[in-house]
């Protein structure tokens, strides 16, 4: 497992972020642990988890299973429900009362609302960075134009930045690829990505023309069907690839998003530790640029622009501004 440099701000972390979201949920506390020690076993040191995932379960779990642990691990946690400065607040301190620590890693906005006062939100973020709450301030699922906005604010109030996009990105949805990566190659925005495996549909837990397991994601989750049939000709071809290879299908997708431009850090989620070895294995394995240009046509899912001209894909160029 390598390490990268989580934006600009000098610290190292794996290049893979152990996401939690199913801990307490699909996931009991034993099978938890083993997760997360199989993760750290392997190099992992950088773990996501939300306010909201399980209602606060998830974050207890970690609190519980981080004990002496702690200092190991980059940990980042999200407020969800609102962006309101007394939230923003609050949330955090019932954060740090579950994962039982005194400071978070990085907090994020886990997403952007309506009518949002992005002044006041600035302001209460830099506030957790000034009590030493929070080390770093993030976004999730925030549009490039925001992010600057955000930011720009802050520059101006000379508080703390976002330094980081918690974005979904597979090979299935590429809408980021149009100026948020971007943005974020030419800011140094750190980007992590979550649903690198579209819910499971590229770990090969389902396939086209199969009914869907019980035990699964698939089988409340009422996306799931819908892209399967949707994307079922370039899903065959893919299991065919991978097959091919002798690669897992996980390993692929993982392995495809690890040579994308722009991207920090898969957040890769799992129900159980064997799901996770065919996500660990895509960290020894580099795809070779034919490959990857193969992978990356398969499911002809990236955005189609319409600017024509000289630069007809201007808002997806990472290459204007010399660097
Ligand atoms: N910021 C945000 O808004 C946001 C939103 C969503 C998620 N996240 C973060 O991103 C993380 C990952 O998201 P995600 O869970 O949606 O990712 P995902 O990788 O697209 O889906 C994970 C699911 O794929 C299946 N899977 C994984 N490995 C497998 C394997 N080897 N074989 C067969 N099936 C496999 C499992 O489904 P089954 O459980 O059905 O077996 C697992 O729950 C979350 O844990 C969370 O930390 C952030």
């Amino acid at each position: 497992m390598n390490n990268v440099e989580f934006a600009s701000t000098g610290v190292q972390i794996s290049e893979m972020c152990l996401g939690t979201m199913m801990f307490g949920d699909r996931c009991d506390e034993t099978e938890s642990a083993l997760v997360l020690n199989t993760a750290l076993e392997n190099g992992v040191n950088f773990v996501d988890t939300a306010a909201s995932y399980c209602n606060g379960k998830t974050e207890e779990i970690l609190g519980r299973l981080l004990k002496g642990k702690r200092d190991q691990i980059f940990l980042g946690t999200k407020v969800t429900r609102s962006t309101d400065a007394d939230w923003i607040l609050q949330s955090l301190d019932e954060s740090l009362t579950r994962l039982q620590t005194d400071y978070i890693d990085l907090y994020m906005i886990h997403w952007p609302r309506e009518q949002m006062n992005v002044t006041a939100m600035m302001e209460a973020l830099n506030k957790t960075v000034v009590a030493g709450k929070a080390l770093f301030i993030g976004c999730c699922n925030f549009p490039a134009w925001l992010v600057a906005h955000c930011n720009a604010i802050a520059e101006r109030n000379c508080w703390a930045k976002l330094i980081n996009n918690q974005i979904p990105y597979n090979l299935i949805e590429r809408g980021v690829e149009v100026e948020v990566l971007p943005q974020a190659i030419a800011e140094n925005i750190a980007i992590t990505t979550y649903r690198p495996l579209l819910a499971g549909i590229l770990a090969g837990k389902y396939k086209p023309d199969e009914a869907i397991p019980e035990d699964s994601r698939g089988s409340t989750d009422k996306r799931i069907p819908v892209w399967l049939e949707k994307f079922a000709d370039g899903l065959r071809k893919y299991h065919a690839f991978a097959e091919e290879r002798n690669l897992h299908p996980a390993q692929l997708s993982v392995a495809w998003l690890r040579k994308s431009e722009g991207v920090t850090a898969p957040v890769i989620g799992v129900s159980s530790a064997r799901q996770l070895a065919a996500s660990l294995a895509a960290f020894d394995y580099d795809l070779t640029d034919d490959e990857y240009e193969q992978v990356n046509g398969m499911f002809d899912t990236a955005v189609k622009e319409e600017t024509g001209g000289n630069y007809p894909n201007l808002r997806r160029m990472t290459t204007l501004i010399a660097k």
